[in-house]
């Protein structure tokens, strides 16, 4: 895009971002983190865009998921290894289902900024700026805690360099050891589900059992031990993301070094505003969240900005809409994006519409409530006759108790058992598991539907 620059943002109306005090402060980071090197090269962020174009043609399914904000408290290497472990079964049981490579998305390594409902948090009477994610704020409810301090982006970059180290060894060193595969309904407790669950597993491991009598595995064993892993996180606090923006000289295209996939949030994406006008000068695949207050016409005028050359996989449009509220807007949404020919892949978060306040207190998510948006959003695409392209979830590798329900049941009173999260609920290791069992069970409806009829 030749005629964009990476500080156009800065002509535009900006919301969700911090106004900085210490100008001489914030000059001195940006300029050192434009120094450092790149997250991420241009090559990868090519890659995922190609696999998100199979995605976008059925011939691939994206499982984007991780923490609401990563944390600077509870960074930790077995936080990391957990989470990825988690979606590496998850992914295995999305492609049994799914019959398609599952693309592998962590909300990790700069998912630190976080856009608030409310400028400000009341508590006893007392009023603070909200908490804006670690790499602007700190959580503590004190009035020098809540200062945004633009220092905090060199900590947020080196703990993104840090995670994706690991990360980049986690994906070539074995841990996706499907072998596993019945160690992990391990902790489901008797009932028609798990068993349901464990049939599963054993259909997996025969699989397997057969590919390596039939020699199979020798071939396999690369593809089985090495995953493609890639970050992604939403691009709000744009000084940061500006900074670490780099010219691809293979493509003479800007890559925005921050993370592979970057996506424009629910509060952020007016289509004149600072988020849209700098996703729209880079290379990366772009999400772009659409929520109930999303019209047909801004729809319209988004895809033309993001996507001008219709270029499949650039674009993802992430519904988040709330149980019970799919069906009211996700079919005009979807017949926008037909009317205008525009390639792009359809994925279904089904956290950020689903937040409620627990009898307890506590910010939940039903996961029954999550399961339904995720059932309604397959429904819809079926009778629209398009392809439900991936899902979003966030979700810990740990054994948090921040959503309800699930098999091993958390109910209200567990909330404050361990409560961990730095902003919104997220799914435990067992309930992300058992999601992608019954993700994995729509996936596999739909083949059999669609089976049926090119027979028929
Ligand atoms: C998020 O994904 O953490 C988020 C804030 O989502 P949304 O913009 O859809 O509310
Ligand atoms: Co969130």
């Amino acid at each position: 895009m030749s005629d964009w620059r990476k500080s156009d943002w800065r002509q535009k109306p900006r919301v969700q971002m911090p106004d900085y005090t210490d100008q001489a402060a914030l000059n001195e980071v940006e300029g050192q983190l434009s120094q450092y090197p790149p997250l991420v090269f241009a090559g990868e962020a090519r890659r995922l865009k190609a696999q998100l174009a199979a995605a976008s043609r059925g011939e691939a399914f994206l499982l984007q998921g991780g923490d609401c904000a990563e944390s600077f408290e509870q960074f930790s290497a077995d936080a990391i290894r957990d989470t990825f472990k988690v979606m590496l079964q998850m992914a295995m049981v999305l492609t049994y289902g799914a019959k398609v490579p599952v693309i592998k998305v962590g909300r990790m390594a700069g998912q630190f900024a976080k856009p608030r409902s409310a400028p400000t948090e009341v508590q006893n009477d007392v009023e603070l700026p909200s908490y804006r994610g670690d790499i602007i704020n700190e959580l503590a409810f004190t009035p020098t805690a809540r200062i945004p301090d633009p220092k905090r982006m060199l900590q947020a970059y080196t703990q993104a360099a840090a995670t994706l180290n690991l990360l980049r060894a986690f994906s070539t060193g074995g841990y996706a050891d499907v072998n596993q595969v019945h160690a992990w309904t391990l902790g489901f407790t008797a009932s028609d589900k798990a068993e349901a669950y464990r049939e599963l597993a054993n259909r997996i491991s025969d699989t397997l059992d057969f590919m390596r009598a039939a020699g199979v595995n020798q071939d396999t064993a690369h593809t089985l031990q090495s995953v493609d892993y890639y970050t992604s996180h939403e691009s709000l606090l744009l000084e940061y993301e500006e900074a670490l923006t780099r010219l691809d000289t293979t493509s003479g295209k800007w890559l925005a070094g921050s993370g592979h996939m970057i996506w424009i949030g629910d509060r952020t994406r007016q289509p004149e505003g600072a988020h849209v006008e700098f996703a729209r000068g880079v290379l990366n695949p772009i999400g772009l969240k659409c929520g109930p207050t999303t019209t047909t016409e801004d729809l319209k005028i988004l895809m033309s900005k993001l996507n001008p050359e219709n270029e499949a996989g650039r674009l993802t449009l992430i519904a988040r809409f709330g149980n019970g509220k799919v069906d009211d807007h996700l079919p005009q949404l979807i017949r926008a994006v037909k009317e205008e020919g525009a390639n792009v892949v359809w994925v279904c978060d089904p956290m950020h519409g689903n937040t409620v306040k627990s009898n307890s207190g506590y910010k939940t998510r039903f996961f029954n409530a999550i399961l339904q948006e995720i059932r309604d959003f397959f429904a819809v695409h079926q009778s629209e006759g398009t392809v439900p392209g991936g899902v979003h979830f966030e979700m810990t590798g740990q054994d948090v108790t921040e959503c309800t329900g699930g098999l091993r049941a958390v109910s209200d009173e567990d909330l404050s058992a361990r409560y961990h999260t730095a902003c919104d609920p997220r799914l435990n290791a067992s309930q992300s598991l058992e999601l992608a069992f019954l993700v994995a069970e729509e996936l596999s409806a739909l083949r059999s539907a669609r089976q049926v009829q090119q027979v028929g």
